[in-house]
């Protein structure tokens, strides 16, 4: 069997499969807003008012004030100077680089990035090289060997997704030529990191001078879409340059209508992340007296050490006799043999984190 096994979502916190309904450590739905009461009135409102698709671009006839108002109030959240839709994130990256195609003379990405920043890498029209995950150090050679003249543009996940670590933005700035640029795909840190939740580049305390930051609205948001925080140059470029951008229907109306939902609970809710990060820590603190070694890594993401076959096996069996979905991964680039990923919500309730907890430590100490 190639395809995973479907799974339903039960309320907030559980799945459905195999016939059963088990707590759900897994998807990157961190606040569960994608079950909020309040997205599924905005979807129904939207509908009812605006309809389902606006069935053209939106440099023909595809344009509507939705977008034109959830793209305003993503720029207020974010504090960009402007924002702009795509109809996913996988997407927002490529808009990015197809508008920038030309103005660089390097591309290099970190070794883990996402798929779609490799494919967005490719779309600059220079060469790409890799540097070591995470490693300023590797990036500093990397960027030496391009020569006094190039023009670089660093590719990087700004929260990486099989761990919760997160690029250290600052670091790479302070090696960068004034010549580069960085690109961040924020799909994971957007409405996560950070003292407010713009993400990856207000955690590390970065301005927007040098660095792009794009994301996806399908995460934190609960929602669907892509979004590329944008200087009013990059914008224009997007907008004429971009066959991304030019050539596709944006996301669904109903769904423009839930993530302008979901911005103003991000907004004004700041509790909702404060609970989604005790979660992380009690679990994390846990599992960590039970004798883990697990990584203090700043997203709400615990990856246990990887495992021989035979214990991975053996604790997929035991979370499945305690109710508990095992979230075991094949992860592209950070684990050839695959890896137990838990992520953490704001919407866990303890019963079912200190469930978890007991399940890790009585295999821990087995
Ligand atoms: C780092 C990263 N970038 C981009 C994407 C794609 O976003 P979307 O699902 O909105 O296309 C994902 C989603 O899985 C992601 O994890």
């Amino acid at each position: 069997m190639i395809e995973p096994e479907p799974l339903q979502l039960i309320g907030q916190t559980e799945v459905r499969f195999r016939r059963r309904t088990l707590v759900y450590f897994s998807g990157c739905d961190y606040f569960r807003l994608s079950r909020a009461p309040q997205l599924a009135a905005a979807t129904r409102a939207a509908l009812a008012e605006c309809g389902l698709s606006v069935a053209a671009s939106r440099r023909t006839t595809g344009n509507h004030v939705l977008y034109e108002k959830l793209e305003r109030e993503l720029a207020r959240f974010f504090g960009a100077e402007t924002a702009v839709l795509l109809p996913d994130g996988y997407l927002a990256g490529l808009a990015v680089t197809q508008a920038l195609a030309g103005e660089f003379t390097h591309a290099l990405l970190d070794e883990f990035a996402h798929g779609a920043l490799a494919d967005a890498a490719r779309m600059l029209a220079c060469p790409v090289k890799t540097f070591t995950h995470r490693d300023a150090d590797d990036l500093a050679r990397g960027l030496a060997k391009c020569g006094p003249s190039a023009r670089p543009l660093v590719l990087t996940d700004g929260m990486f997704s099989h761990d919760g670590s997160v690029a250290p933005l600052r670091a790479y700035l302070k090696i960068l030529p004034s010549s580069g640029m960085i690109l961040v795909d924020d799909a994971h840190g957007a409405g996560i990191l950070g003292r407010t939740g713009r993400g990856a580049l207000e955690y590390a305390g970065v301005s927007r001078s040098r660095v792009i930051q794009c994301a996806t609205l399908s995460k934190a948001f609960g929602a669907y879409g892509g979004v590329v925080l944008a200087s009013r140059a990059l914008q224009k470029k997007i907008l004429t340059h971009s066959r991304v951008f030019v050539g596709t229907t944006p996301l669904p109306l109903p769904l423009a209508g839930a993530a302008l939902a979901s911005l103003k609970i991000l907004r004004n809710e700041p509790g909702r992340r404060k609970k989604l990060f005790q979660n992380l820590t009690w679990l994390r603190t846990d599992m960590q007296a039970a004798g883990w070694n697990i990584l203090e890594t700043p997203g709400p993401i615990i990856r246990l050490p990887d495992l021989s076959a035979a214990a991975t096996s053996a604790l997929k069996a035991r979370l499945l006799v305690a109710g508990i979905y095992p979230p075991f991964l094949k992860y592209p680039g950070a684990s050839a043999g695959g890896i137990f990923r838990f992520v953490i919500s704001s919407e866990h309730r303890p019963a079912q984190l200190a469930k978890l907890a007991g399940v890790l430590a009585a295999f821990k100490n087995s």
